[in-house]
């Protein structure tokens, strides 16, 4: 009997129970990193298609790597190797990779709305995975940011989550409110009030009302916090806005992690950062390369919770624990 495929499009479409049990089997992969033989055969025969328009360095990686390690065939396409660079449509695209029977589409694309659109025309016999769509999601990003979290904090529940930097061009901050919001925590934005999207609190209702306050004072997001969480600039996304900030100098003074503003945040704190790094302007050398940075167990996190993701995508619900 052929399952009926799980997309992953947003956070939204998730709920704490279904969120947990991702990342507990999510769990279960981790220790595998570090086994010399990394293989299981739990999609033998599968096909997953990673369809990237946008660079990607982490997540790519991360899904071709998960794909390999549970033993389905992993399919890699760019935007300039593609015929998209003849004029094909993004739903004429999709149609075409449909007719040679993939279980899972994976996508990445400048504009938010992508996945859905992809989900839209595909379904519903293939799982569609978004990898980053415009400014608008990063779930994988999220899940992985919320293992990372477990594994240094124990529990989400309760904790003080400053996110700062340009949250107004940021997938992975909307991701990571409604999911950290799902499992309890409390949430900060901190940023100048030019990076700052109007009704980023309300972005999950009711919920993140509650749990979401927007701070435009780095040291007043930093304190007490149990995790900070560092985003980049995503200058690619400025496209003709007028400059929201003086310049990098400025906005590393008044917004860049350092050693003396990580003070601020409680002592055992983790440092967070979904990558890629701009070293010296939202997050000092000193800070990234620190005890407290976990930043590349996040990105062993990616391998671990994308092998999850795909086989609920291909299998159908994840087991329980
Ligand atoms: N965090 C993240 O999405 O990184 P990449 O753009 O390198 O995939």
């Amino acid at each position: 009997m052929r399952c009926v495929p799980r997309d992953l499009v947003s956070i939204a479409d998730l709920d704490a129970k279904e969120i947990e049990a991702i990342l507990d089997h999510g769990d279960r992969f981790w220790p595998m990193g570090d086994e010399p033989i990394k293989k299981l055969a739990s999609l033998r025969g599968r096909t997953v298609i990673n369809l990237f328009f946008e660079n990607s360095t982490r997540t790519r990686t991360s899904f071709e790597l998960a794909a390999k390690r549970l033993s389905a065939e992993a399919i890699n396409i760019t935007s300039s190797g593609s015929s998209i660079s003849k004029g094909e449509t993004l739903i004429d695209t999709a149609r075409n990779l449909m007719a040679m029977h993939p279980d899972a589409i994976v996508v990445r694309h400048k504009y938010g709305g992508a996945a859905e659109v992809i989900r839209g025309s595909v379904r519903p016999a293939v799982a569609i995975i978004n990898a980053g769509d415009g400014q608008h999601e990063h779930p994988t990003q999220a899940l992985l940011d919320a293992a990372t979290i477990r594994r240094h904090k124990g529990n989400i529940d309760g904790l003080e989550v400053v996110i700062v930097g340009d949250i107004a061009h940021s997938r992975v901050a909307r991701s990571n409110i409604l999911c950290l919001a799902k499992l309890g925590a409390r949430i900060r934005v901190c940023a100048p009030w030019t990076l700052l999207p109007r009704g980023i609190e309300d972005i999950g209702g009711e919920l993140t009302r509650e749990r979401v306050r927007v701070v435009t004072r780095l040291e007043d997001g930093l304190e007490n916090a149990d995790v900070v969480m560092m985003l980049r600039v995503q200058a690619e996304r400025f496209e003709g806005e007028a400059p929201r900030f003086p310049n990098a100098r400025e906005l590393s003074r008044t917004f860049g992690l350092s050693e003396r503003t990580l003070a601020y945040a409680k002592p055992d704190a983790i440092v967070m950062h979904p990558g890629p790094m701009n070293r010296g302007v939202e997050i000092s050398p000193q800070v990234a390369d620190g005890s407290r940075a976990v930043i590349l167990q996040q990105v062993s996190w990616g391998v671990a919770i994308r092998m999850a993701v795909l086989e609920r995508a291909v299998l159908g619900d994840v087991p329980p624990s």
